[in-house]
């Protein structure tokens, strides 16, 4: 469905296709990253070379501590959690395998914000129907966030050949 023409947009257009010569400010009008709540809980499918899991993600950066559930989907009745804190510490657990450890990991969680600095706005793209601008970062990332709602659709990591 195309959404319908928004006669304001048109006029911002038009008013900076007259402008005399202003090329390198034409990418400011690019659009920036929203940056996340503070805190929220989302529903991650995650697909690491094949390896496919769900995840539920609860991101609390006021509480400095974001957890990841991790369902395998060929081991989906043995979650494994992973916690990571703000002061560098991480714990990756499987309660139902009684299995546990920690690690120093040296960073904390990511910022709300953490997408703006260093973002390359790429354009916009479909991602499975939502209608999505796309930025690349530090050429490890790939992220999709839909236009309308500003919600995050997918994001691709680059982990390595
Ligand atoms: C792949 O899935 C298995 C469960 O089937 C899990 O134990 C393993 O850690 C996963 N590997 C990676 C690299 O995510
Ligand atoms: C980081 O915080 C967690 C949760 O309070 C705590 O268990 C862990 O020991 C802390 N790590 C360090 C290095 O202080």
């Amino acid at each position: 469905m195309t959404p319908p023409h928004h006669p304001v947009n048109f006029a911002v257009l038009l008013l900076f296709l007259c402008l005399p010569a202003v090329p390198p400010a034409a990418a400011a009008a690019d659009p920036t990253p929203t940056p996340w709540p503070p805190q929220f809980h989302a529903t991650l499918v995650m697909d690491y070379h094949g390896n496919m899991s769900v995840a539920d993600l609860w991101y609390d950066w006021p509480g400095g501590r974001n957890l990841h559930v991790i369902r395998y989907q060929l081991a989906a009745d043995a979650p494994y959690y992973d916690n990571e804190w703000n002061n560098g510490t991480s714990f990756f657990y499987t309660p139902a395998l009684r299995t546990c450890r920690s690690a120093a990991v040296g960073v904390g969680i990511l910022r709300p914000d953490w997408l703006r600095p260093g973002a390359v706005y790429l354009g916009r793209r479909d991602a499975g129907g939502f209608d999505c601008h796309v930025w690349a970062k530090a050429d490890f990332i790939t992220y999709y966030e839909d236009v309308n709602t500003k919600r995050p659709v997918k994001w691709v990591f680059y982990t390595g050949p």
